[in-house]
């Protein structure tokens, strides 16, 4: 008999994602949820992080599928194998599922995760943290005001270096296969940046713009060392996603709107970073509102949804169809984008 009833979760992936968001968020969290297991293809990524919460290291996937101590898994692997380890569980009957951004790598791998979703009620939630933010779901009215009459709309993401980022934009160009040209390069950095940076706020873009409305890259540039500033129309709205990752540029997360009457403006604390939620400025012909910060973060948000829905309670998520609509949008830019500089390059 169970006497722990807390919420057993299993990490697949045990990197820097689980080690600096949801291991602190779920440390505040320590009477609802405990860290049962970790699985992890690197053995010591795995033992050293198991070890740090007090968990068990699974020797395999299909073992920390069949555990029934494992009742929520958190998909943390790289985009890749997102959609396998995603539908896995779902066909395993967790209880719920918490997969890292980006739902995951191509088209091929909505397939996958839809096939398993039609047999199972498994809850997915896609953790893109500022669709989370409550200085966002504060701002529902504006949203919808902006999906009817936007006119204008711009993310801005500026950054100082990270390990991470110094390694795609050092290591890359000069250690890339040799079958990969500069033009190749350049694309598989356009890549990373839209779908490991922009598509933190693709989902709140794609809130703004009318459900369906087509999208046309008018421009795509990688900016050195990296980043990104790509122009789109969607319908009649322009679009704005500008990527930046700087030393000495001011770091900030802006994701404005403006219609011919309102104007918003969000301001996201940076990723990594537990400092509480965004905070909206919604600006009117006659007066500005400012929204926020409130005291919980994105990730605090995923938490709370993950353990209302695993304890089978009701929980506002993106429904899976939302998601996917999220995922081929960003496909969609990534493909446009690629599309520019293969022709830009071909000029
Ligand atoms: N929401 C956010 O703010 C945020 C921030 C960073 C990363 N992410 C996302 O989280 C995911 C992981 O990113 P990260 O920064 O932790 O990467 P990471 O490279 O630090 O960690 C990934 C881990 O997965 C392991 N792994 C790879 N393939 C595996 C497999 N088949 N089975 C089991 N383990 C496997 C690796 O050994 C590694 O330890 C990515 O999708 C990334 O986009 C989200």
């Amino acid at each position: 008999m169970k006497t722990d009833e807390r919420i057993g979760v299993g990490f697949v992936g045990a990197g820097a994602v689980v080690k600096t968001i949801h291991v602190p968020v779920l440390g505040q969290m320590a009477q609802e949820f405990r860290i049962e297991a970790v699985w992890d293809i690197n053995t010591s990524a795995a033992e050293s992080l198991a070890q740090q919460v007090g968990a068990r290291v699974i020797p395999g996937f299909e073992e920390m599928l069949a555990d029934p101590r494992v009742e929520v898994i958190v998909v943390a692997t790289p985009a890749g194998c997102h959609a396998e380890h995603v539908a896995a569980g779902m066909r395993a009957g967790k209880r719920a599922i918490l997969c890292e951004k980006p739902f995951g790598s191509s088209l091929d791998d909505i397939r996958l995760v839809e096939e398993a979703a039609a047999t199972s009620d498994v809850p997915l939630l896609i953790g893109a943290m500022h669709a989370f933010d409550p200085g966002w779901s504060a701002i529902s009215e504006t949203v919808a005001h902006m999906r009817e009459q936007a006119v204008a709309i711009r993310s801005s993401i500026v950054l100082p270096f990270n390990e991470r980022f110094e390694q795609w934009a050092t290591e890359l160009p000069p250690r890339a296969p040799p079958e990969l040209d500069a033009e190749d390069i350049a694309m598989l950095l356009m890549r990373m940046g839209i779908m490991e940076l922009a598509i933190h706020d693709l989902p709140l873009v794609r809130a703004m713009i009318p459900e369906g409305a087509p999208i046309t890259v008018t421009s795509a540039m990688p900016l050195e060392p990296f980043g990104y500033a790509i122009s789109l129309s969607a319908g009649d709205r322009v679009i704005d996603l500008f990527g930046y990752i700087h030393d000495s540029w001011k770091p900030s997360w802006e994701l404005e709107a403006v219609s011919a009457d309102q104007s918003l403006c969000l301001e996201f604390t940076p990723s990594f970073v537990h400092a509480g939620s965004a905070t909206a400025r919604i600006s009117g012909t006659l007066e500005t509102d400012i929204v926020g910060p409130f005291a919980r973060n994105g990730y605090q948000m995923e938490w709370q949804a993950i353990r209302e829905l695993a304890r089978g309670r009701p929980f506002p998520i993106p429904p899976l169809a939302q998601v996917i609509g999220d995922f081929r949008f960003a496909l969609d830019i990534v493909e446009q984008s690629c599309a520019k500089i293969a022709a830009g390059a071909g000029q």
